[in-house]
């Protein structure tokens, strides 16, 4: 493996954008290559971010032999088969979130990629942000005793235009896949898998779920309650309660930010505690500094979020979809 890790990106969208401007803030990256399903949009974005390689297909990019590492960055429903043409190429792989649109995806593409033994993640960045590396050590530490309940949840507003991306069935549009996904990951890496899950939903104009609520329960008794909505623009918001004290993530939970550990009343061992966190950019370079080590370190996949948790993650999403009656074209 080079020193600088290679990558190149399928998609010309907004994501893509976002994360090539941030991975110039890693000393030890770049962007060589970009894959779009068509030469002008490729062309656009090699000029527009100083993409040297820029391909009319992303099995073009794909095959490029100067690419060590493929971020997908396509809408949901494009994130299989994308992703197996870089896997099939021996290339390192980055996935957008939700990793696939349910879990028997997300299966084929564990299978293929450790099959040809190369490494695959999930691009759920927010894993891999210092503030949520230093929250679950202390939680890891026993400092707020077991936890017994997370609460967290996603709103963002949106017009309503049939062919945006969230609202669009046909591009896998909704809430959950898109924005429930962060709390209901945030769960999984506090809790694990959950043993029952209920959920209920209203949809959006379009049909796909407008908004989302969950109550995911874990052996032990700890509930994770977790909302999303395209309706309206949240808090965002996070609380991590245990036995001892409990967690505050202060501002918009997913991002990058401060927290603040809060022991709970009776408990002589400090006052509250507060970890702040100031960074430059948006943090997601954290992911791809992740890929680059474990890469570095010959593994092919991230201890931060093994495949099998990315896999448990979309159960959890299609037994919600399972109970809201959400299917997609082609899909279900
Ligand atoms: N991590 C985060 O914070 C974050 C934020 C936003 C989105 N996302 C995820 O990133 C993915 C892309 O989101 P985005 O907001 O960047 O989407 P976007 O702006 O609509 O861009 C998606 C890109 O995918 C390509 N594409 C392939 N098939 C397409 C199709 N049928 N319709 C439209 N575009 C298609 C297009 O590039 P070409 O035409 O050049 O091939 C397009 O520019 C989604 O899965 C989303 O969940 C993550």
């Amino acid at each position: 493996m080079s020193d600088t890790i290679r990558w190149g990106v399928i998609g010309t969208g907004g994501i893509a954008a976002a994360f090539v401007r941030d991975l110039a803030l890693l000393g030890d990256a770049e962007v060589v290559a970009v894959g779009s399903r068509s030469q002008e949009s490729a062309d656009r974005f090699g000029d527009e971010h100083g993409v040297a390689h820029r391909h009319p297909s992303y099995a073009a990019l794909a095959a490029d032999p100067d690419v060590d590492a493929v971020y997908v960055a396509t809408p949901h429903p494009g994130h299989h088969d994308a992703a197996l043409l870089a896997i099939e190429a021996g290339k390192a792989v980055l996935v957008e979130k939700p990793f696939t649109m349910n879990a028997a995806e997300a299966r084929s593409l564990v299978e293929a990629a450790r099959a040809r033994g190369t490494f695959l993640m999930e691009a759920m960045w927010t894993r891999h942000l210092p503030r949520t590396l230093a929250i679950r050590e202390i939680v890891e530490s026993g400092r707020i005793g077991d936890i017994v309940l997370v609460t967290a949840e996603h709103g963002q507003w949106f017009a309503d235009d049939p062919e945006f991306r969230l609202f669009a069935p046909e591009l896998g549009g909704g809430a959950l896949l898109d924005l429930g996904i962060y709390p209901v990951s945030y769960a999984h890496m506090l809790l694990g898998t959950p043993r029952a899950i209920t959920a209920a939903s209203d949809a959006a104009f379009t049909g796909v779920d407008g908004q989302t609520s969950m109550i995911l329960q874990f052996d032990g008794g700890a509930h994770a309650v977790l909302t999303t909505t395209l309706r309206g623009q949240s808090e965002c918001h996070a609380v991590i309660v245990g036995r001892e004290g409990r967690i505050e993530i202060d501002g918009v939970f997913y991002r990058p930010g401060s927290f603040r550990v809060i022991p709970r009343v009776g408990r002589e061992d400090g006052e509250p505690e507060v970890h702040s966190f100031d960074e430059p950019g948006h943090g997601l370079r954290y992911q791809a500094a992740e890929v680059g080590r474990c890469l570095r370190a010959g593994l092919t996949e991230s201890p931060r979020l093994p495949l099998d948790e990315t896999v448990s993650i979309m159960e959890t999403l299609d037994e919600v979809r399972r109970q809201i009656g959400l299917t997609y074209p082609g899909l279900d």
